[in-house]
């Protein structure tokens, strides 16, 4: 029988001419906001999601039988694998928690065969790196985050009181715009919500392959603890402290298990679910989100000093990919390139070993 899904092919992407030399250009600016914050800190941080509020380990299970759609590349069948999580916020440096912008989340599967990407050959591990805030991104293409990133490399020189003035400015006339029943991807990425870290949704926000069919990819917390602090909208106030939503992640993980829904939303439609404009949100009415997994972080310490230490030599990367799960668009494009460069640059810097972990075991306590 006929699916109502798209299949993937090579040719759902296309390129323009100028992109190869936009994503260098991306990649030089990621240089110069580098080398501005290893100046500022006397080492490398990333220079986006510079800040970790966490590192937990845990374990994916896939589902049992999933129907054909959703049992595609790591889904295809039930199983259980490691994982490591990084929970982070998106400057690309170590801002205090007043200044509130998108969260992030990275997690790191282990143990996955098959085969992967280019770069990517003889390694076990499929990374998916996830933001907060919407199912879209804020620019369309690799040409449009070069504009925005152009601007956001200045960012690091504006005084934080500054920078904590445009953030409650841009989440206050977002509130305003989500009551009338719209909102901006655009103020959502200075002014994001103050919920808590474990109590968001995260989103792909650009599409990847799925085996035979194509998706966007959401973590969603479903314990009850975690429904209960995203339903009180629990504010994390970092005026108060400036690492508030570390505080907050690691209490909570002190104290009792995270678990989130992994889901994906298959594409059904190439022109209004657009695989390049990175900026169109695909319809949930049209095509929910549907679970395919789920991640459980027990009780743990989550930002020990060695953990703090650890975290500094990983990468979690949209290269770190399965074939089956190839980052899709011109902004993923871009990611491919920028992730893997700005990755050895910090790590090599900070006389890291430019390291993949092979076991959980290998994850500090
Ligand atoms: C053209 C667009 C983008 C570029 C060039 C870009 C580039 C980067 C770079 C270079 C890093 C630091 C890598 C490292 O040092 O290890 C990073 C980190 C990160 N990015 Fe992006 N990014 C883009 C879009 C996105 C999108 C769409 C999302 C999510 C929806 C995202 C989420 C993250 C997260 C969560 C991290 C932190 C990963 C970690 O925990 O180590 N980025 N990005």
């Amino acid at each position: 029988m006929q699916t109502p899904y798209v299949l993937y092919s090579s040719n759902v992407e296309t390129f323009s001419q100028e992109e190869p030399q936009v994503i260098q250009d991306i990649i030089a600016s990621m240089r110069r906001l580098n080398d501005r914050t290893r100046d500022m800190y006397g080492r490398n941080v990333r220079v986006s999601h510079g800040k970790s509020h966490g590192l937990a380990v845990g374990e994916l299970t896939v589902l049992d039988n999933l129907p054909e759609p959703l049992a595609q590349g790591l889904f295809a069948q039930a199983a259980t694998y490691p994982v490591i999580v990084r929970l982070a916020n998106v400057p690309g440096e170590i801002t205090t928690d007043a200044v509130n912008t998108q969260r992030g989340f990275a997690v790191k599967i282990l143990g996955v065969q098959g085969q992967k990407i280019a770069g990517h050959e003889g390694q076990t591990t499929q990374d998916f790196v996830l933001d907060s805030g919407t199912t879209y991104f804020p620019m369309s293409n690799a040409k449009a985050f070069l504009m925005q990133h152009r601007l956001m490399e200045h960012a690091p020189q504006f005084p934080t009181v500054l920078k904590e003035a445009v953030s409650t400015i841009s989440r206050v006339t977002n509130e305003a715009l989500k009551a009338v029943g719209t909102d901006s991807a655009k103020l959502d990425f200075f002014g994001d919500s103050r919920i808590h870290p474990l109590a968001e949704a995260y989103y792909s926000q650009v599409p990847m392959r799925y085996g035979s069919y194509i998706v966007k990819l959401a973590v969603v917390p479903v314990s009850a603890a975690q429904q209960a602090l995203a339903d009180a909208q629990v504010e994390v106030d970092g005026t108060q402290d400036p690492n508030a939503l570390r505080t907050a992640t690691v209490g909570y993980l002190r104290e009792q298990d995270a678990e989130f829904e992994l889901r994906v939303q298959l594409c059904t439609d190439l022109s209004s679910m657009p695989i390049e404009d990175a900026s169109q949100p695909w319809s949930e009415a049209e095509s929910p989100y549907l679970p395919v997994a789920r991640i459980w972080l027990s009780r743990q310490e989550a930002y020990s000093e060695a953990r703090q230490q650890y975290v500094e030599g990983l990468s979690f990367s949209v290269a770190h990919s399965l074939e089956d799960h190839r980052p899709l668009g011109s902004i993923m494009r871009a990611r491919l390139q920028a992730y893997p460069v700005m990755a050895t640059i910090r790590r090599q810097g900070n006389q890291e070993p430019l390291y993949e972990p092979t076991s959980i075991d290998q994850v500090p306590a």
